[in-house]
């Protein structure tokens, strides 16, 4: 009864121009290794339960980019959304399906835009977390060792003592201040939460009606027609009046049932420049360089990717970020980048 939901419905805006709305992050070869973070994402849990356990949730404006991506998931395996309304909605509505499929479905959650680079321990931790979900009524998230004062991330606060490797969260903060990061950081008592949730459907599902009861309620009206030839009438009047807001702020920050793995396996959240940044290999002058025809100097500290053949020249930049990508350039301070989300949210139409 192991269950894979993988989410690839964002449109990784703090990831602009790489990522653009008709065709964001996760369905891209960032890495340059010849696979999108989808299929690495979908590998990655082929080693965890068999392919006919491994459902997808998007937006439906994705759905055929994912057939030609995944040659192994079938259009039952494929979960919808009409409209844009974060991840909390979306996992309620996949939790309901789920738990209609099989009343028992212990579920993986896992987002569809991150690098792990050692994916046995990854899944040793998973199966870990999955052994006691099976048995206990809690939710499960994987934890990783912060390494900077990031304010993109949700913060976990956890107590001393454990159980079967399982640490109590104390308190779940998502995206603080800097301010507050930095203090988070400095106590050394806190993880990042990696984003990888695993609990029961039924556990998730009870976690929503006590703390998210609209959302709750809206998909529980549904209940008798997932799955059936109804759904998607019901699902597309229902979903887009559902309240937008992330898994994150409506549930593990209120629920007194969330348990953490501290975790480590090469983990890394490729949600922006910068943290692309962290992980590619970076020259003598701290860059890490993509372009083809570049003369640069007195630069460092910076991430310079130009995806066509334009000749650049660049001088004297510390600490910055320039992407010239298709019709659309960036030039942005990386200590700045969470605001790029704003700013491309503002020009939409370029988005
Ligand atoms: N299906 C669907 N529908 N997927 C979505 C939606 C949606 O409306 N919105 C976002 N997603 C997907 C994204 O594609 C991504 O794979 C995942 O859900 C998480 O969304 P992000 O938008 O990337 O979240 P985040 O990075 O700001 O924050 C989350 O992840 C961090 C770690 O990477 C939070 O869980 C943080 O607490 C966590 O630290
Ligand atoms: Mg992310």
């Amino acid at each position: 009864n192991n269950f894979v939901l993988i989410m690839a419905g964002g449109v990784g805006s703090r990831f602009w121009p790489k990522s653009r709305n008709a065709y964001p992050k996760q369905f891209l070869d960032i890495l340059g290794i010849g696979k999108s973070l989808l299929q690495l994402t979908y590998d990655r849990f082929l080693k965890l339960c068999p392919p006919e356990n491994i459902y997808i949730v998007t937006n439906s404006q994705y759905s055929t980019i994912i057939i030609n991506q995944l040659k192994g998931i079938s259009l039952e395996q494929l979960i919808c959304e009409p409209s844009r309304n974060n991840t909390a909605p979306c996992i309620a509505y996949a939790s309901f399906k789920l738990h209609k499929i099989n009343p028992d479905a212990n579920i993986v959650v896992a987002p569809s835009d991150h690098f792990i680079l050692h994916e046995g321990i990854f899944i040793e931790k998973v199966k870990e977390a999955l052994a006691y979900t099976e048995k206990h009524d809690v939710l499960v998230t994987l934890g990783i060792s912060p390494t900077r004062p990031d304010t993109g991330y949700g913060y976990i606060k956890y107590a001393a003592d454990q159980d079967a490797g399982l640490y109590k969260v104390i308190q779940f903060t998502e995206k603080p201040s800097l301010e507050k990061a930095k203090e988070f950081l400095k106590t050394g008592d806190y993880l990042w939460n990696a984003g990888i949730f695993i609990w029961k459907a039924g556990s998730i599902l009870k976690g929503l009606k006590e703390h998210a009861e609209t959302i709750y309620t809206m998909f529980d009206n549904g209940k008798g027609v997932y799955n059936t030839s109804e759904e998607q009438t019901f699902i597309n009047e229902t979903y887009p009046k559902s309240p937008n807001i992330s898994i994150d702020y409506a549930i593990m920050e209120q629920a007194d049932n969330v348990y953490t793995i501290p975790s480590d396996f090469g983990w890394s959240d490729l949600g922006t420049w910068a943290s692309l940044y962290e992980s590619a290999p970076r020259n003598e002058d701290n860059n890490v360089v993509s372009a083809r025809q570049l003369n640069i100097k007195d630069t460092q500290n910076s991430i310079i990717h130009i995806n066509n053949d334009k000749l650049a020249i660049i001088r004297g930049l510390d600490n910055f970020i320039v992407v010239d990508e298709g019709n659309a350039l960036l030039i942005y301070p990386k200590d700045q980048e969470q605001e790029i989300k704003e700013v491309v949210k503002e020009m939409s139409i370029a988005f």
